[in-house]
């Protein structure tokens, strides 16, 4: 009887590992890894996940910098804008129908092709405090003039 018992457990614990969930399976990998490999693979998993976080975030924090201004007949979207003098500040526009033109007063900006569907990014500065006006220089239409807005700078 005894012989009997024991073959049988010797059988089941044969067939055990091979019926086990995959996820017991990889347990049961992890388990045999050493000390080394293990660090390893934590190593390669923070890599993985925290790597793209990383990226992702430190986009998302970009964004959060970037003034995005929407050019439209025939006004601009917003109207007004904040920045701290002696601070740059990074501006993405777009035009959402036709070519119109966005220029900054005083501050050296001057853009005369927005193209619809495609967006210009670039960075200005204000050296010092008060209210830079910015305007369509492109001729787009009926009320082009009445597209302005302001740029209102603060002392950092
Ligand atoms: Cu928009 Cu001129």
């Amino acid at each position: 009887m005894r012989i009997f018992i024991d073959t049988v457990q010797r059988r089941l614990r044969r067939l055990l590992p091979a019926a086990s969930s995959p996820l017991a399976r990889v347990r049961q990998r992890l388990r045999r890894l050493g000390t080394a490999e293990g660090a390893a693979l934590a190593v390669v998993v923070l890599a993985l996940v925290v790597g793209p976080a990383t990226v992702f975030g430190y986009g998302h924090w970009m964004d959060r910098h970037v003034a995005v201004v929407h050019a439209r007949q025939w006004e601009f979207s917003p109207k007004v804008l904040h920045a701290t003098a002696g601070v740059p500040l990074k501006i993405r526009i777009d035009s959402q129908d036709v070519v119109h033109g966005f220029k900054i007063d005083n501050l050296n900006v001057k853009i005369t092709e927005l193209i619809p569907g495609k967006s210009i990014e670039f960075t200005v500065t204000a050296p010092k405090p008060g209210t830079y006006y910015y305007e369509c220089n492109t001729y787009c239409g009926l009320r082009h003039a009445k597209m302005f807005g302001k740029l209102i700078v603060t002392a950092p």
